[in-house]
């Protein structure tokens, strides 16, 4: 997702964390934030370049299937096992899981600022897309008049235009309706959005082989190299696009609210 994206996940996700898990996200993260998650959760794109190792972890990609499988598809371009968005949001939890272990190596602060950002990407149906068209990076569209690529359409354009048509292009009203769908529309779904085969806190490989489906049932769907979108693709795919960021958002704070909850309570 771009900046109106990640923002959202993490204003989404704020609203549902407990006191303690809110009070140690407030402490973890860097006084700049103003204790506000939101504010930092495009960090991890603004240090893509300097930490160059990072580039990987923000996506995953499958050879042309519509299916996800980690010891197939969860590496980097040099074969390297786990550099992908799963692996990623694997390790961040691992990391945040040694909080209040005075010999934790890690620096959390980062480890958190990770973590909210790569469960926002791993709900972006083509940040698990393709190998061959760097999921929809080199496939050339033209969203209404402007000539973007249907990557970029899903990270940033479906967002624009919903913002410009529905709310007025305020991201607090969007923010706001987002919330009355997971109360409402959403509500008998939400429970199972939270949780996990067994007893596993969070379950990327499950959310990455959502996402590439619905890349392949409705991101790729009747889209072709030059293709021109507009009225049809926005609608019947903007519902999709607020669904993901509801999900990442749910699933981030319940995934928060396991880490810190009980240690807070031992301390
Ligand atoms: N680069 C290569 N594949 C990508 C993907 N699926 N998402 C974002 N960037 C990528
Ligand atoms: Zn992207
Ligand atoms: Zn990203």
């Amino acid at each position: 997702w771009g900046k109106e994206g990640h923002y959202m996940v993490c204003k989404i996700a704020e609203q549902y964390l407990t006191a303690e898990a809110s009070e140690l996200v407030t402490e973890l993260l860097p006084a700049d934030a103003g204790g506000d998650l939101a504010s930092v959760c495009s960090w991890a794109d603004e240090v893509r370049f300097r930490f160059r190792w990072s580039a990987p972890l923000h996506y995953a990609n499958t050879p042309g299937v519509c299916n996800f499988n980690y010891a197939r598809d969860c590496h980097n371009s040099h074969g390297e096992k786990d550099m992908c968005v799963v692996g990623a949001i694997n390790n961040y939890t691992a990391q945040l899981q040694t909080y209040g272990d005075p010999s934790s190596p890690y620096d959390l602060s980062e480890s958190l600022m990770f973590l909210a950002h790569f469960m926002g990407d791993v709900h972006q149906p083509l940040h698990v897309g393709f190998a061959d068209d760097e999921g929809g990076n080199t496939i050339i569209v033209h969203w209404y008049r402007r000539k973007t690529n249907l990557h970029h359409v899903w990270d940033v354009n479906i967002i624009e235009t919903a913002m410009k048509d529905f709310y007025n292009n305020d991201l607090n009203t969007m923010i706001e309706a987002i919330n009355m769908n997971i109360t409402d529309e959403w509500s008998d779904e939400v429970n199972q959005w939270e949780t996990c085969r067994g007893e596993s806190i969070t379950c990327p490989n499950k959310y990455a082989s959502e996402s590439i489906q619905l890349a392949c049932d409705y991101a790729y769907k009747d889209v072709d190299q030059d293709s021109t979108l507009e009225d049809d693709y926005f609608f019947s795919r903007y519902p999709i696009v607020e669904k993901r960021i509801a999900q990442a958002g749910m699933r981030l704070a319940t995934l928060l609210n396991g880490l810190f909850s009980s240690k807070s309570a031992a301390k």
